[in-house]
């Protein structure tokens, strides 16, 4: 496979790196690509240093996959264009998840919907990947009626710059600020901008994308996000009511036999998932399972991800090995 890696000098895209060599996946041919400002530079991949590339060379080179993580506009612009070449291109970018003719795909729930004419597919949100990959078998089993999440967001997130905000900070020098306010020791209310009914971007991605995914809009849901001064991962306290009761021990046996699912659950080892030790692993980490005693059929869960592997790199590769594995490029 002659992969293109668009925006190969970013965050997301050095993880894909990593994990595309992590996994053995079959790169024959690596075209790393970014800005304008990049080409020329090397990235090194298995031992092999390759030279990144502009948008247009890319193209031109006919990749069988293109991953993209390079912002919204990049890949509304180009993601045509790689897919008439034909290039198929899975993007992390928020651009083609709501658009109705693009799949919004997370392998382990919904990824046999995909067909060889979906040359534009796109990777859900971070913090939408990790919840609705708990959310998915217990939907099946007990059908869920409404969510309630507040997120703990990781700082890599927003990317290079707000990582070296950060470490600006901590180390008391003076340098560009991403967020409106100083992150460290801080808690900042607002993931990405505002719309016009009062939530962020952030909160209404995991609104609507949660029901695509699911195939299910009759899910309610209300989130708040937050970003918190950590780098591992984003944390999500979700709180689940369901039509159908359920039991715990039940839940706890349903998310251990789900793929993607480490359950850490034991109160007794102190064993709960946090963003330090998810960080680097590709799984989905659930812990704090507990029935909701002011409700009925209502559940309680914590759920820890790496934003930057399972929510974003690891999930575009996991998309890629599908399509190679049913023949669809
Ligand atoms: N971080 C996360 O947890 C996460 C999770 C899911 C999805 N995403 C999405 O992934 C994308 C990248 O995020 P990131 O955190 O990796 O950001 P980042 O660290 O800021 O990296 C951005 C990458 O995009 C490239 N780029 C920027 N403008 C470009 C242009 N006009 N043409 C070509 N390449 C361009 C940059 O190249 P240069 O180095 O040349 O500037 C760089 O390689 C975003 O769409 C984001 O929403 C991020």
């Amino acid at each position: 496979m002659r992969i293109a890696v668009v925006g190969a000098t970013g965050m997301v895209g050095e993880i894909m790196l990593k994990v595309l060599a992590e996994r053995n996946f079959p790169v024959t041919e690596l075209i790393p690509v970014a800005s304008e400002r990049s080409v020329g530079k090397e990235i090194e991949f298995k031992g092999t240093k390759y030279k990144v590339v502009g948008l247009q060379t890319a193209v031109d080179m006919k990749a069988d996959i293109a991953l993209f993580s390079a912002g919204g506009e990049t890949s509304l612009i180009w993601a045509p264009k790689f897919a008439e070449a034909g290039t198929t291109v899975i993007d992390n970018s928020s651009a083609w998840r709501m658009d109705p003719t693009k799949k919004l795909v997370v392998p382990e729930i919904n990824a046999t919907e995909l067909t060889k004419e979906d040359k534009i597919i796109a990777n859900p949100n971070c913090s939408t990947i990790q919840m609705v990959l708990a959310l998915a078998p217990l939907h099946k089993k007990y059908n869920v009626k409404r969510v309630i999440v507040s997120t703990y967001q990781s700082i890599t997130g927003t990317g290079v710059k707000a990582v070296q905000q950060f470490e600006n900070e901590c180390a008391g020098v003076e340098g560009d600020m991403v967020y409106k306010y100083k992150i460290n020791r801080n808690c900042i209310p607002q993931c990405d901008s505002f719309e016009d009914n009062g939530y962020t971007k952030e909160e209404m991605k995991l609104v609507n994308e949660t029901k695509k995914i699911l195939g299910d809009d009759s899910i309610k849901l209300t989130a708040t996000a937050v970003r918190v001064p950590v780098v591992g991962g984003h944390s999500e306290a979700v709180n689940v009511e369901f039509s159908n009761d359920f039991d715990v021990t039940e839940v706890r046996t349903l998310l251990h036999n789900t793929d993607g699912i480490v359950v850490q659950d034991n109160l007794d080892t102190f064993t709960y998932p946090m963003p330090r030790y998810a960080e680097g692993k590709n799984e989905v980490f659930v812990g704090r399972i507990r029935r909701d005693e002011s409700q009925a059929n209502t559940l309680n869960m914590w759920i820890v991800a790496d934003n930057l592997r399972k929510g974003a790199a690891t999930n575009t590769i996991q998309i890629a090995e599908y399509l190679i594995a049913a023949k669809l490029v």
